[in-house]
C-alpha cells in the first residue's frame, strides 16, 4: 500500500531552536532569551542567540528540503519578531522575514504548516504574569489575527500552540522552563485554561476571516499504560490519561473539561478563574477546530504510588522526559521497564505504544482529523569516515511510519507526518548534543550543512510514497 495522495510527508522545526538572530531586525526580547542565560537552566549554558542561523540561511535550508522531496515544512513564527512587545506595534521586518520564508517554500511546492506559538513569548508579557494573565490570552488573539492577515493568503495550515502540557508543566511545576516556578499548582491549571481560551479566540477569528484553510492545535501525545494488570496500576494509568491527555484534548475537541479532573480540582481549590462566557467560548469553538496535531515520542508506563507520597520538586535534570517522576498530585509515577527499549536519553522507543494510543484517540474522539506534527529520535549520531550514519534514526522513523500506515488502514483519519526535526537544532534542555535532524549542522565549521544518511532514506520514502514500508 502507498500512502494516500493527500497525505503530507513533512518535517518540523521551531523558531527559537533554529533561527538565531535573536536581536536583529527589530525583534523583541523573549522569555527564552533571558531564561536560557540564567546559570544552570540549560545544558552547558547553551542558548538560541545564534542557534543554527536559519534566519540568515533559510534559502539554503529550504533548498535542501526541496532536494529531499519534502512536501511540507512545519515551522513556528516568533511572536516577538511580529509584535516585539507582545501587544503593541507591528514590526514590518518580522513580517518580511516570514513572507520570504513562506515564499521560498512555495517556490519549491513545499506546503508551509505554521505554528503560532512554540514557547518563545515576548518578554513584557512574560513579566506580566505570562500565561496566568489573561492579557497574554488577548495579546495572542491579536497576534494570531495579524499573522492570518499577513500570511493567510498563502498559509492554509495553522497550529495555534505547540504542546501546552510541556510549557505549562515545565514552567509552573518543575521550574525547568520559563517562568521557572515550582509546584505552582494553581498557576499551572490557570495557565492551561488561558491557553485553551487563546486557542478558541484564534480559531473563532480565523473562521471569521474566511481564509478557507485549516486550524488546529498540537499536543504531546504520550498515552499512559499500566505496568501490569494490577487494579491500582490500571487505576493510575487511567488517572494519568485524564490529567495528561484528556485535560488537554477535551476542551479543544469536546469543548469542555473532563469532569473527573474538575471534581478533583474543586476539592483542592485549584479550579482556574474562569467565566461562564469563557466556558461557552470553548464549547462554541470546539466544532470549528479542524484537526489535532500529535507530537509522539514515547508512551508513559505508569505505576500507582503507594501510601501518601507527596509530589516533589523536580530539577532540570529530571525534566527532560526520562521516566521516573511522580505526578504533581502524588498519585502515580512513570517508570522504566526492563523489557522496553530506550534511547540514550531514556525515552522509550515504542511504535506499538504509538498505534495503541492512536486507537485510544479514535475511541474517545471519533473521526477527528490528525496530523503527526512531531516524531523522531534524539541521538548522538555516529560519524563514519565523515558521513553521518544515523541508522538508528532511520529505524525509528521506519517503525513509526509503519504504525501510521497500519492506523490509516484501520480507518484512523491521519493526514500527515512531520519528522522532528528537519535539521539538527537547539534542544531546549539538551543543547546541541541531542540531534534529531535529516540535515547535520557542523558547529566546528561555521554551521555548515551536510546531508545525513536519513536524508537520502526519507527522500526515497517520499518518492515511493511509503510503498515499501
Ligand atoms: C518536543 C518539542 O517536546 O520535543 C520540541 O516540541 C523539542 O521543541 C522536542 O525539541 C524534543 O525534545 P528534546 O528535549 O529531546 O530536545
Amino acid at each position: 500500500m502507498k500512502f494516500p495522495k493527500d497525505f503530507l510527508f513533512g518535517a518540523a522545526s521551531a523558531s527559537y531552536q533554529v533561527e538565531g538572530a535573536w536581536n536583529e531586525d527589530g525583534k523583541g526580547v523573549t522569555n527564552w532569551d533571558i531564561f536560557s542565560k540564567i546559570p544552570g537552566k540549560t545544558f552547558e549554558g547553551t542558548n538560541g542567540d545564534v542557534a543554527v542561523d536559519h534566519y540568515h540561511r533559510y534559502k539554503e535550508d529550504v533548498r535542501l528540503m526541496a532536494e529531499m522531496g519534502l512536501e511540507s515544512y512545519r515551522f513556528s513564527i516568533s511572536w516577538a519578531r511580529i509584535i516585539p512587545d507582545g501587544d503593541g506595534e507591528i514590526n514590518e521586518k518580522g513580517i518580511e522575514f516570514y513572507n520570504n520564508l513562506i515564499d521560498e517554500c512555495l517556490k519549491y511546492g513545499i506546503v508551509p504548516f505554521v505554528t503560532l506559538y512554540h514557547w518563545d513569548l515576548p518578554l513584557p508579557l512574560e513579566e506580566d504574569g505570562s500565561w496566568t494573565n489573561k492579557r497574554t490570552t488577548n495579546a495572542f488573539a491579536k497576534y494570531a489575527e495579524v499573522c492570518f492577515k499577513a500570511f493567510g493568503d498563502r498559509v492554509k495550515h495553522w497550529i495555534t500552540f505547540n504542546e501546552t502540557i510541556v510549557f505549562c508543566t515545565l514552567g509552573y511545576l518543575n521550574g525547568a522552563h520559563p517562568p521557572g516556578l515550582v509546584n505552582a499548582h494553581k498557576e499551572y491549571f490557570q495557565a492551561t485554561h488561558n491557553v485553551f481560551l487563546a486557542h478558541a479566540l484564534a480559531v473563532k477569528k480565523y473562521k471569521e476571516l474566511k481564509q478557507y484553510g485549516e486550524i488546529g492545535i498540537t499536543h504531546v501525545f504520550s498515552p499512559a499504560f499500566s505496568v501490569d494488570g494490577q487494579e491500582d496500576n490500571l487505576f493510575a494509568a487511567n488517572h494519568a490519561n485524564y490529567y495528561q491527555t484528556y485535560w488537554y484534548y477535551d476542551p479543544i475537541l469536546k469543548g469542555e473539561y473532563p469532569q473527573y479532573v474538575l471534581d478533583a480540582l474543586q476539592k483542592k481549590g485549584l479550579t482556574p478563574d474562569w467565566t461562564e462566557e469563557e466556558l461557552r467560548m470553548l464549547k462554541d469553538t470546539a466544532g470549528l477546530n479542524d484537526f489535532m496535531g500529535l507530537n509522539y515520542y514515547q508512551p508513559a508506563r505508569v505505576e500507582k504510588i503507594q501510601g501518601t507520597a507527596k509530589s516533589v520538586e523536580i530539577s532540570r535534570d529530571n525534566s527532560t522526559g526520562r521516566p521516573g517522576n511522580p505526578s504533581f498530585d502524588g498519585v502515580y509515577k512513570t517508570v522504566m521497564m526492563e523489557d522496553k527499549v530506550y534511547t540514550k536519553w531514556g525515552w522509550e522507543i515504542s511504535a506499538e505504544g504509538f498505534l495503541d494510543g492512536l486507537r485510544m484517540i479514535k475511541e474517545r474522539y471519533g473521526d477527528v482529523k490528525l496530523y503527526i506534527t512531531e516524531n523522531g529520535l534524539g541521538d548522538e549520531d555516529p560519524v563514519i569516515e565523515d558521513e553521518i550514519m544515523d541508522v538508528p534514526r532511520i529505524k525509528y522513523i521506519e517503525e513509526h511510519l509503519k504504525a501510521v500506515k497500519t492506523a490509516i488502514g484501520e480507518g484512523i483519519n491521519l493526514k500527515g507526518y512531520y519528522a522532528w526535526s528537519v535539521i539538527d537544532l537547539l534542544s531546549w534542555l539538551n543543547g546541541y548534543k541531542k540531534q534529531y535532524g535529516f540535515i547535520y549542522v557542523d558547529h566546528k565549521n561555521n554551521l555548515a550543512r551536510k546531508k545525513k544518511l536519513s536524508f537520502h532514506w526519507y527522500k526515497h520514502i517520499i518518492e515511493t510514497r511509503g510503498e515499501e514500508l
